[in-house]
């Protein structure tokens, strides 16, 4: 049997009110031409799957995957392709928000061979973002900026999620698709410079049932998608997060200190070695108060994949709490074993010298404590 010339992948999750209405309009709209629809459901609590497989019963090109283990609206769409048969996929929002009669023209750009992605979209002529709220439009337009920023994207909608892609193109990208939240678009064009892209206008129509599921964690792993792609091949993203906490950490410390010591904390006497004497307290007074928030921002941000909840985040403290006292004494070890015996001198300026041991002795330390961090405290289960 000959290909059908689309396959139209819909994401659901919770559109039960809207499934019906989508698969009656696009056997509407797509008449005339040979198709698929493949509905990829990730076990929706209101079974859309269920409605939709009833509607599949008396209609066979329509097909649906019920995903029970995994979730994600790019995830689902890579899913759906996977299985998909025809010579194009075209992706669309199943909550009715894309308009389906620039549907035809989006398939056929592409099946004629004319480009290799076509895109339904809110920002070229024709197209508009209709009532979209202006918190949303401004949630769009600083995604989208931020993309054209980092990677060699010319469109004017990448954050739209209505398009349609050549087999081909799928093919030759599929194993290279990060599918993590909401911009798989954004996977075909930042991964393929060299593709041939066209967009048609079409208005974008507020969600009449059902909510969105864009999230904070959704936009937070935008970005971790965006860093990826641009600077992933250089440093790992979770450790540039890593990073980028340890600075705030830095501060917190700084601050600390001098919160502590205007708080009257005294200069104590050990008598145990003139090394330690006299301690001021208010030094580790900061260092503890940067690890509380150090922890608090990596479980919320660096490893929220795996963050502890309840409980377990005493748990987690406790470790991440040992680790970094690891990581003061590894870098006071480095500090010094390199300042001591006279690293730099004669290179540096003395106080200098000891500034560049001593940043020597935080990446050290920082290397170190991520690497139990990730194997011990946010340890994957
Ligand atoms: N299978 C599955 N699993 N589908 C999902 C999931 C999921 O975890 N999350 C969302 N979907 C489905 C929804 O049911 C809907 O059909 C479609 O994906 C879009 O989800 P919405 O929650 O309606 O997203 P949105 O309208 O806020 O976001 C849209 O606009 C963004 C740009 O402004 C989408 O088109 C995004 O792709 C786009 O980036
Ligand atoms: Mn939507």
């Amino acid at each position: 049997m000959a290909r059908p010339a689309v396959s139209v992948i819909l994401p659901t999750y919770n559109e039960a009110e809207n499934i019906p209405v989508l698969l009656e309009r696009l056997g509407q709209v797509l008449k005339s031409i040979a198709h698929e629809i493949i509905v990829v459901d990730d076990n929706s609590p209101d079974h859309t799957w269920e409605i939709a497989d009833a509607i599949a019963a008396e209609n066979p090109r329509i097909r649906v995957v019920r995903r029970l283990t995994g979730r994600g609206l790019s995830s689902a769409v890579v899913a759906g392709m996977s299985v998909a048969a025809g010579r194009t996929f075209a992706v669309m929002d199943a909550d009715l928000q894309h308009d389906e009669a620039i549907l035809p023209e989006l398939v056929a750009a592409v099946d004629s061979g004319d480009c290799d992605l076509a895109i339904g979209s809110r920002g070229s002529a024709g197209g508009s973002y209709g009532d979209f709220s202006r918190f949303r439009r401004f949630l769009s337009w600083g995604a989208a900026s931020m993309a054209r920023l980092l990677l060699p994207v010319r469109v004017k909608d990448p954050m739209s999620g209505y398009f349609v892609v050549s087999r081909r193109l799928f093919k030759s990208s599929a194993d290279r698709i990060n599918p993590v939240g909401f911009k798989i678009l954004l996977e075909f064009i930042g991964r393929n410079p060299d593709i041939k892209i066209k967009e048609i206008g079409y208005t974008f129509r507020l969600r009449k049932h059902g909510e969105t599921k864009l999230s904070g964690s959704v936009m937070r792993n935008y970005l971790l998608a965006l860093y990826d792609m641009r600077f992933g091949r250089f440093v790992s993203a979770r450790f540039a997060m890593y990073s980028a906490v340890g600075s705030t950490g830095v501060l917190v410390n700084l601050l600390g200190e001098r919160l502590g010591s205007a708080a009257g904390l005294p200069e104590v006497y050990t008598g145990l070695t003139n090394v330690l004497d006299p301690l001021y307290l208010s030094v580790p007074f900061g260092i503890q108060l940067s690890i509380i928030s150090n922890y608090f921002l990596n479980n919320y941000i660096t490893f929220y994949e795996h963050r502890h909840r309840g409980w377990r985040a005493l748990w987690g403290f406790t470790l991440f709490e040992a680790i970094s006292s690891i990581g003061v004494l590894v870098q006071w070890g480095v500090f010094q074993l390199l300042h001591v015996n006279g690293f730099l001198t004669g290179v540096l300026e003395e106080d200098l010298r000891r500034t560049v041991n001593n940043m020597i002795g935080i990446v050290v330390a920082l290397i170190g404590n991520y690497f139990l961090n990730v194997n011990f405290t946010w340890k994957r289960r």
